[in-house]
């Protein structure tokens, strides 16, 4: 029995990326699925490489009217909802002092209103449907605090006490609601602010993190297909009992730190 057999499940941000992986995963695992992002083109083609069991459609995560559109195309396509993956954000690199309002203001918008807006307008669907499961794609930045990243962080802890507050205020609907804290995604994301680092520095960063998952004594990344098992088993029923709180896929990098001489260290930590 495939995990979420039956289950229809909105995406946001799919069009690419970690969002694109979990549309992906979620159809093999049963489900059919609403591909949304503000990319058309992208979208539409994910959507229809996926064929009966995927549709498309342009869902700006900030606009509420949007928000109506496509929770009402799910279930007029697909019969109901049962599964949100608020997934869609975007990154800004940068000091504090020097971040603009501009910048503030549409990583606010995109990421913290975005997520609400999207809880908010799928729970009478879910409701209808006799409950549901909601996804939140926080990160490793909401777990912890990290120079370069201040708003970004800001956003990703900021869903997760919303998730909690969701968690409890849904339940009595069946409605579940937890975080994904990924320590990685789609490296395109980052990409566009390699110019405000230091290259050479950000290397040993990524050599250095995280320090605690080996495998036979490399180091283990996190790609995309370690994100997306997680975030389908908390749609799905195995996680029944599972809500108001974080997933953290992130090889251990938040776990703690190796702490050099005592019992346990390494000599190449
Ligand atoms: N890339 C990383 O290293 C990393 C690390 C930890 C967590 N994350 C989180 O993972 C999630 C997925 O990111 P990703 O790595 O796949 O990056 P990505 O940039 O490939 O995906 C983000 C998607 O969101 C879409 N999007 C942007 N603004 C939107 C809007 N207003 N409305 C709807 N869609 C919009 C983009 O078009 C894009 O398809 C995000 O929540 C991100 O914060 C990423």
């Amino acid at each position: 029995m495939l995990r979420l057999q039956g289950k229809v499940v909105l995406i946001t941000g799919a069009a690419q990326g970690t969002g694109e992986g979990v549309a992906r995963r979620a159809v093999a695992e049963g489900a059919r699925v609403l591909v949304t992002d503000v990319q058309e083109d992208k979208g539409n083609r994910v959507a229809a490489s996926l064929g009966d069991a995927a549709r498309f459609v342009t869902l700006d995560v900030t606009r509420e009217d949007d928000w109506r559109g496509a929770v009402a195309t799910a279930v007029s396509t697909f019969g109901r909802l049962d599964g949100l993956v608020n997934n869609a954000a975007l990154l800004a690199m940068g000091l504090i002092e020097t971040t603009t309002v501009d910048t503030i203001e549409r990583l606010l918008r995109v990421n913290q209103l975005g997520v609400i807006l999207g809880v908010k307008s799928v729970a009478a669907a879910m409701r209808e449907a006799g409950g549901g499961s909601i996804v939140i794609v926080s990160s490793v930045d909401g777990l912890m605090g990290m120079n370069g990243v201040a708003v970004y962080s800001c956003t990703k802890w900021g869903i997760r006490g919303f998730a909690r507050s969701a968690a409890i205020e849904l339940g009595r609907y069946g409605i579940r609601v937890n975080c994904v804290c990924p320590s990685a995604g789609n490296i395109d994301m980052v990409a566009p602010w390699f110019h405000t680092m230091n290259v050479a520095r950000h290397e040993r960063f990524l050599r250095d993190v995280p320090p605690i998952l080996r495998t036979q004594g490399q180091r283990a990344g996190v790609t995309i297909d370690d994100i997306t098992p997680a975030i389908c088993f908390l749609l799905s029923d195995e996680s029944a009992r599972i809500t108001g709180t974080d997933i953290a896929v992130d090889a251990g990098w938040t776990a703690g730190h190796v702490r050099p001489g005592l019992p346990g260290f390494l000599d190449d930590d």
